[in-house]
């Protein structure tokens, strides 16, 4: 089986070529990326409007060039994939378009993939990871605490109910003068820093629910920086340490909530997976594994080119789909929101 995926949600641009092995794992074939970092560096932030545009005049080369370095053509495929949201509409527009037209043409099963399903399920291309597993998604548009079940069946055990952690990452960065995107920039400056200096808060610490909210954090330490500003490079540092310190303790409070959560509503978990950009954190992947040693359970972490956004994810979860016999028609909308869990999402003002 072999499926063509397409990522347009955000501000990567990708086309990736995968093929399902008879043991069960993927080959990515080709994967292919485009990042528009440089294009909304000068903002700080993703400018939808720009993004849209970066996708819409590179998508139909990225397609070509994904192809072509997985020596197939359109008619060699079993179906073709499209991340069809949650994401900025501009961007989902122009993939999922792509995609139809794809499929249209060459006369392929179309499955719309949310993009949120395709983080979740792409632990499983390497193989040997079973349901059901316990996942952290920590990226920029996302916070989450989930229960993978299976293909379609997501519970979601917790989730931010402000800033996404790479967002509060992000926004940091940008007060103490950090470039964007601002993770690795705070992790970097983090190193040498001490992360005792500022008393920062751990928001929802303690709480039967697994949630999270990192805005407090953010303001918390704006207040600590404006306190001592100017700020030298150690006092950038220490603040970025603390801030990280802090982000750790609450991850890792969140995730022994979130597992007895998973253990009384699901039972036994295979696993738990991190994924999403922010899985690229040392500090945060080193909390994961101490977290997963005390619960006796494997830490399953995506390499990072598969945790950040990417085609292979897509074409992965079009996969799943597929043999599952899940397909979509050219009727499948665009869908700036679309949580994995409608039960979970009334209850929360938080994003999709
Ligand atoms: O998954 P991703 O590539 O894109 C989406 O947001 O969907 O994640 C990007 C986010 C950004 O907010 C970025 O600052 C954060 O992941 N990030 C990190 C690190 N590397 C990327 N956050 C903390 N530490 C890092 N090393
Ligand atoms: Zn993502």
């Amino acid at each position: 089986m072999l499926v063509l995926g397409i990522e347009t949600t955000c501000d990567e641009t990708a086309a990736a070529v995968v093929r399902l092995r008879s043991d069960g794992a993927g080959d990515i074939l080709a994967d292919e990326v485009m990042s528009q970092i440089a294009a909304h560096s000068p903002y700080g932030g993703v400018v939808p409007e720009i993004a849209a545009r970066a996708h819409v005049e590179i998508i139909d080369g990225l397609v070509d060039r994904a192809l072509r370095r997985a020596r197939v053509g359109a008619r060699d495929l079993d179906g073709v994939a499209a991340a069809a949201g949650p994401g900025l509409i501009g961007g989902v527009l122009v993939g999922l378009m792509t995609g139809k037209g794809v499929a249209l043409a060459a006369g392929k099963p179309f499955i719309a993939v949310n993009h949120l399903e395709a983080h979740a399920l792409v632990a499983r291309l390497p193989g040997r990871l079973a349901f059901p597993y316990l996942l952290l998604l920590a990226s920029g548009g996302h916070t989450q605490i989930l229960a993978v079940k299976g293909v379609g069946d997501y519970e979601r055990l917790g989730a931010t109910m402000d800033d996404a952690i790479g967002e509060a990452f992000d926004k940091t960065a940008k007060m103490l003068g950090l470039p964007y995107p601002g993770g690795p920039a705070v992790e970097i400056a983090a190193r040498d820093g001490d992360p005792m200096r500022f008393q920062l808060p751990r928001p929802l610490l303690g709480r039967p629910n697994a949630d999270f909210s990192l805005s407090g954090l953010k303001t918390a330490t704006r207040v600590a920086a404006q306190a001592i500003a100017p700020l030298r490079p150690r006092d950038v540092a220490d603040l970025c340490a603390s801030f990280q310190a802090a982000v750790v303790d609450v991850i890792e409070d969140r995730m022994r909530v979130g597992l007895r959560l998973f253990r009384d509503r699901v039972g036994a978990a295979q696993g738990v997976v991190i994924a999403g950009g922010v899985a690229a954190n040392a500090a945060i992947r080193d909390a994961m594994a101490r977290f997963c040693a005390q619960a006796g359970l494997p830490l399953v972490a995506p390499p990072q080119n598969l945790c950040t956004d990417n085609g292979a994810m897509i074409a992965w979860a079009g996969i799943e789909r597929l043999r599952r016999g899940l397909v979509d028609n050219m009727a499948a909308p665009a869908r700036p929101r679309w949580p994995l869990d409608p039960e979970a999402t009334r209850s929360l003002n938080g994003k999709a």
